[in-house]
């Protein structure tokens, strides 16, 4: 028999402990130290290769190829395509549609490249189902229900496919450590080997990880650190739209975002989503049009605002989507300057479609809403707001104006608010300048003098 050595491992911060604790001392959580059994065999194999040295002139420096599944709103996060031997994870709260999604996927690329779909939370008979429901059976996409990596990795390194989905990374387990599914120990190694598989191999390779509560990976910080991008796939109740958020891309940009409708068979694209927002814009007392880039892509929301004399001693602030401060600041820059005295006013303040928005690009947006509601007075139809403004009343020009403007021009905006000295390189129909917060009343001076 193979001797046997038995360690103990905290599943919440991996923290090892010499014998078993009820609690952990350094995450101070109680229960999570569990035992792990590693056999000596296992510990002392392997022949030890040298490092290989190369100089990096004498590297090929051709753009490694992209797999394009044909689905744009896909590619488009990945950063143009999955390259090749890249290591990426997708997570969400369950039921959100993962596997949905990565089958689809997988059923795309299989008619150009070799995938393997490992699926090891489902049987082969629920993919099956599955497949046949999304209108994604073929014989060229082959699957596996086998959970034991070891086993994948063996098979994956014999057929050396293009592609491998592991659905999803918690449920593989590994018989070589003893540890349980889902805990840190199990995680932390299945990620080394997948990693380790991805890179010398040139094979890509998609995990699906679980999500904990608070939003996060479950497992591992170091996973996300392991991997060459993290990607989210979030609900959006209003339209059941689903959203891919790239949080991590070593290919591609930050922050960008796909959209995805749920139907019946399966997830559908939305690349119209700009049409979609400003369908439901309202040009109604307290809403400003505004242009967010949100990754790559600018996004036309609706700032909404609704301000009303306070009933009680101190005014209520009720914001969602942007930074509270950042709202509380342009009121207050509204008071200083234009003597409107919103510290009497409970203030509401929300952005169309449920985002959230982190831009000092908004704060022109922001005051015109506010004032459109006070004044009781909408802004002109149409019209784009871009500008940031400053402690002292001041307007200033933003950056990448020409991407807002190009979004602005496709959708038929006819107007722009903007900064005076903001410079454009195209023209635009009409245009409204602004210096100083102080030019802002004239927007509302009918209703001014009527207040
Ligand atoms: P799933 O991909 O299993 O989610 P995850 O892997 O993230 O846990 O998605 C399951 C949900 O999606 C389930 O509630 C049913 C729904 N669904 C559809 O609405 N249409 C479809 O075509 C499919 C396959 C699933
Ligand atoms: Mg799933």
């Amino acid at each position: 028999m193979s001797k046997q050595k038995i360690e103990f491992n905290c599943s919440q911060c991996g923290y090892r402990p010499p014998k078993w604790i009820g609690c952990c001392p350094e995450c101070n959580e109680w229960g999570t130290i569990a035992e792990v059994t590693i056999s000596a065999h296992a510990k002392n194999s392997g022949s030890f290769k040298q490092a290989v040295l190369t100089s990096l002139d004498a590297l090929s420096t051709e753009p490694k190829e992209r797999m394009l599944s044909g689905i744009s709103e896909w590619d488009r996060v990945l950063g143009g395509g999955i390259m090749r031997g890249s290591f990426l994870i997708l997570t969400g709260d369950p039921g959100i549609g993962k596997s949905t999604l990565l089958l689809q996927i997988a059923h795309r690329l299989a008619h150009a490249y070799n995938v393997l779909y490992f699926s090891s939370e489902e049987s082969l008979e629920q993919i099956r189902l599955r497949a046949e429901r999304l209108g994604c059976l073929s014989n060229q996409l082959l699957c596996s229900d086998q959970a034991q990596l070891e086993s994948i990795i063996a098979i994956s390194e014999e057929k050396k496919p293009d592609m491998i989905v592991v659905d999803s990374i918690q449920n593989c387990y590994s018989a070589v450590t003893q540890v349980i599914p889902g805990s840190i120990g199990q995680l932390r190694e299945a990620g080394f080997r997948f990693m380790r598989l991805a890179k010398e191999n040139n094979i890509a390779v998609i995990l699906t990880g679980h999500i904990t509560k608070d939003g996060t990976i479950a497992g591992p910080k170091m996973l996300e650190h392991m991997v060459d991008g993290v990607f989210y796939l979030q609900g959006e109740d209003r339209w059941q739209t689903r959203v891919l958020r790239s949080v991590k891309n070593r290919f591609g940009a930050l922050g960008e975002l796909g959209f995805f409708e749920m139907r019946e068979h399966g997830l559908h694209e939305v690349t119209n989503i700009n049409q979609q927002l400003l369908d439901e814009a309202t040009y109604s007392p307290g809403s400003a049009l505004i242009s967010y880039i949100e990754g790559s892509r600018p996004l036309l929301l609706e700032l909404q605002a609704l301000v009303v004399p306070s009933k009680f001693g101190i005014p209520q602030r009720v914001i969602t989507g942007l930074d509270p401060k950042q709202v509380v600041l342009m009121a207050a820059i509204i008071e200083k300057y234009l003597h409107i005295k919103l510290s009497t006013h409970d203030i509401f303040f929300k952005v169309s479609g449920g985002f959230k928005i982190k831009d000092s690009a908004a704060d022109l947006g922001i005051i015109l809403a506010l004032l459109s509601s006070y004044f009781q007075k909408p802004l002109p139809e149409k019209s784009m707001i871009l500008g940031e403004v400053n402690l002292t009343g001041q307007i200033k020009p933003i950056n990448q104006i020409a991407m807002h403007l190009h979004e602005a021009d496709k959708f038929g905006i006819k107007q722009l608010l903007i900064a005076k000295n903001q410079k454009l390189e195209k023209q635009f129909a009409i245009i409204k300048k602004f210096h100083s917060v102080y030019e802002l009343i004239t927007l509302f001076d009918d209703a001014s003098t009527t207040m």
